[in-house]
């Protein structure tokens, strides 16, 4: 009796002490960056592509003050809320004195410079599909941006997500540099729009939908999900008859101007990423376009809801 309790206690020992050391965060180190010296333009492009201004500027902000990155958005989701924090060159409060290996830790892996996971509403898990030299270019051209003295405060969570450590079971389960599709014959235009679209634009953290354990359902790539923040759908862009109907050069332009082919504009959180989008060369929102038209077609995984049941943005 006493054996086998001893026996119960070791193995529940073994089991906390196995899950703590698979649960801890895996920073890499300086020594493994590139050498490499950035890039400004190509830094501004990846953060425009990553559409880092849409979570990161003042709830309120309209043009240029859009790239000052306080912070300060709520992010309103199941587990409670998300306090989007400063990520503007102020060194008090801000990013200021970031090393290069602080940034590329925390947007490709989800790494704090204190070693701490971070929430995938940060979402890393389409970072860290970028090329590391693009990340360091992108750090490159934020550091160029107004700094703000703003201290953003604590997210506020439920029990148990309020216990960091848990994302790394989430890590171990999601958080993958493979691309998401793997598209045969695909031009090195739908190759471009691929990287940007699975990688900084993260589109498919929207358009996807999830599985009971927070993980994109790669089989159900951009068939339409809900939206973590409100009652609406993220709709469908696959080019399904469920989905996306707009020619190629119909979704550049509705990505450039904002307005859609059937005289609507896009709205919502979508309206974000447009701002987003129509500041990329011109080649690179088509190469977007052009991936859009060579991922497979799907029919919608979620049923949208009755118009009087959706929220007006
Ligand atoms: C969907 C919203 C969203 C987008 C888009 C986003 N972030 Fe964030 N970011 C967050 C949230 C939420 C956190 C806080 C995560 C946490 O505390 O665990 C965060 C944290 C960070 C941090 C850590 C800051 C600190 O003080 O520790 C950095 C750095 C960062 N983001 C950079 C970026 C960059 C660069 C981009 C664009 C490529 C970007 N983020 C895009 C939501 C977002
Ligand atoms: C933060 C969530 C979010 C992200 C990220 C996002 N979208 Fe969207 N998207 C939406 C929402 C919400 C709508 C619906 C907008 C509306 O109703 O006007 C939408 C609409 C669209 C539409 C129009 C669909 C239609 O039938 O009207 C296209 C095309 C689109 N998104 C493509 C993209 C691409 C490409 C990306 C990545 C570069 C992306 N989205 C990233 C939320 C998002």
């Amino acid at each position: 009796m006493r054996r086998a309790l001893l026996y119960i206690v070791g193995l529940a020992i073994v089991v906390v002490l196995t899950g703590w050391f698979i649960t801890a965060p895996a920073p890499i180190s300086a020594a493994a960056l590139p050498d490499h010296e950035p890039d400004l333009a190509n830094g501004e492009i990846m953060f425009y592509a990553g559409g880092c201004a849409s979570c990161h500027s003042a709830p309120d902000a309209k043009d240029d003050d859009k790239l000052k990155l306080g912070g300060g958005r709520e992010l309103k989701t199941d587990f409670g809320t998300f306090r989007v924090p400063n990520i503007s060159p102020d060194p008090e409060t801000g990013m200021g004195g970031w090393s290069t290996i602080d940034f590329v830790n925390a947007v490709m892996h989800g790494v704090s410079p204190g070693g701490a996971h971070y929430y995938p509403a940060f979402p890393f898990s389409s970072y860290i599909r970028m090329k590391v030299e693009d990340v360091i270019d992108m750090k490159a051209f934020i550091d160029t941006l107004p700094p703000v003295s703003n201290q953003v405060a604590d997210h506020d969570l439920g029990f148990p997500f309020n216990i960091r450590r848990g994302v790394g079971v989430w890590k171990l389960l999601h958080l993958s540099p493979e691309p998401a599709l793997t598209i045969a014959d695909a031009s090195e235009e739908v190759l471009r729009g691929q990287y940007l679209a699975e990688g900084p634009g993260h589109c498919g953290e929207c358009h996807t939908p999830r599985d009971a354990m927070g993980g994109l359902k790669l089989a159900q790539w951009f068939a339409g999900a809900p939206d973590p923040e409100g009652p609406g759908i993220n709709p469908n862009i696959t080019p399904h008859a469920d989905g996306l109907a707009w020619s190629e050069s119909e979704i550049v332009d509705t990505f450039i101007t904002g307005f859609t082919p059937d005289f609507d504009t896009l709205g919502g959180t979508m309206s974000l990423v447009q701002w987003n989008l129509s500041r990329l060369p011109e080649t690179d929102v088509r190469a977007i376009a052009a991936y859009l038209k060579a991922v497979p077609a799907l029919p919608d995984a979620v049923v949208a809801k009755a118009a009087d049941e959706v929220q007006d943005y």
